[in-house]
């Protein structure tokens, strides 16, 4: 039987890497239904929503989507799609690996998965302004919200993940010396989590200042890392640039009613239309999408034919010193998987 997927081309470079990745899934040899919809700019265009009720409706069908970035109007009036979407199919976890892929490099031995929380901590969007002596901007407050429930359902998570991909390791991620009750709590919560796990997995815990550190440092000693929104978001960045940046990091958005696959990276509007983007990240991000749903081989052969793409077959864009064309550097992939 076919498997729906909800198909989001997106902006900018967006429709040029999804091209490339819909090549390489169809390589794989099971059998895809793509539902193509509108999100983005390329929605607002043709019907002043960037993220159509139709999309919504698609995912909502599919449970299963691979979106192109999207670039977010600036200006007033557009809700941000990304919010949008994790709040609308509750996607409360963020999953980010970063695996060295081209050795030689910054760092040879990096395979770290970042599972961040995607819903609450900072990101709730709780701010306001408090007047002092008649300056009304005189200071400004955020609230962070941690609770029981998003706590455990993070960290439950990321050892499930642990255990289905055969992981060691989960390193809990805080603050806790000093947001004792936010961070304290996912620091309990977390400890009583990995308390389950204990004759599978190994936990250890580290305060998110000295993890960044120790991740630069020391990469090769991280497995599952799992923390709070705002840490995650910072952390995930690191370490995508611990294995060569924007162009090599996947990313999936996964909830209780569904996954949305896509790249780190933006709509690169400097280079869009021009047929250079790398499209190895939405490719990555489509095997994170075959993994998802048990496509265990699937997912594998992707991830090994962007290896050899780049490392034995010496294929690659601009940005990682090739002279390859997206397209060329897709069939490429697609050429490997098949
Ligand atoms: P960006 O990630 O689009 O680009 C940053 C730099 O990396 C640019 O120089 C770009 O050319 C390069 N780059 C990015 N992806 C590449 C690829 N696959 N191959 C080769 N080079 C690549 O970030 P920027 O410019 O800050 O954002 C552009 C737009 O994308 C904005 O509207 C932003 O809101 C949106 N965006 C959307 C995301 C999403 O839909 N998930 C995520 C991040 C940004
Ligand atoms: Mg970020």
């Amino acid at each position: 039987m076919a498997i729906d997927v909800t198909l989001i081309p997106g902006d900018g470079i967006g429709p040029e890497i999804t091209a490339a990745a819909v090549k390489v899934l169809e390589a794989t040899g099971l059998e895809w239904n793509f539902d193509h919809q509108l999100g983005g700019m390329a929605a607002v265009a043709e019907g002043g929503d960037p993220m159509p009720a139709a999309t919504l409706a698609s995912i909502h069908r599919t449970k299963l989507a691979l979106k192109g970035p999207l670039t977010t109007p600036v200006g007033s009036g557009f809700r941000s799609v990304n919010v949008a979407l994790r709040k609308e199919f509750q996607l409360f976890a963020n999953v980010r690996p970063a695996k060295t892929i081209i050795p030689g490099r910054r760092f040879d031995h990096v395979d770290i998965v970042m599972v961040r929380e995607n819903l609450e901590g900072l990101y709730i969007g709780q701010e306001r302004w408090v007047e002092v002596d008649g300056d009304p901007h005189g200071r400004a407050e955020s609230v962070a919200v941690i609770t029981r429930t998003g706590a455990e359902r993070i960290v439950r998570y990321a050892f499930e993940y642990a255990v289905l991909h055969r992981r060691k390791k989960v390193t809990l991620v805080h603050k806790a010396n000093i947001l004792k009750n936010t961070s304290g709590l996912f620091l309990d919560v977390g400890r009583e989590v990995a308390a389950e796990y204990a004759d599978r997995i190994e936990c250890n815990d580290l305060i998110v200042d000295n993890c960044a550190m120790q991740l630069v440092m020391r990469p090769e000693t991280f497995d599952v890392v799992v923390t709070t929104n705002l840490f995650g978001d910072i952390l995930s960045d690191e370490i995508s640039g611990l294995v060569g940046g924007l162009g090599l990091a996947p990313g999936g958005n996964i909830g209780v009613d569904g996954g949305i696959f896509e790249a780190v990276h933006g709509s690169a509007p400097d280079i869009a239309g021009q047929g250079i983007a790398n499209p190895s990240s939405l490719i990555l991000a489509s095997a994170m999408l075959c993994d998802h749903i048990g496509e265990d081989d699937a997912a594998a052969k992707i991830r090994r034919a962007i290896t050899a793409t780049i490392v034995a077959d010496e294929v690659a864009t601009r940005d990682l010193g090739g002279t390859a064309s997206t397209r060329e550097f897709g069939d490429a992939v697609a050429h490997r998987v098949a």
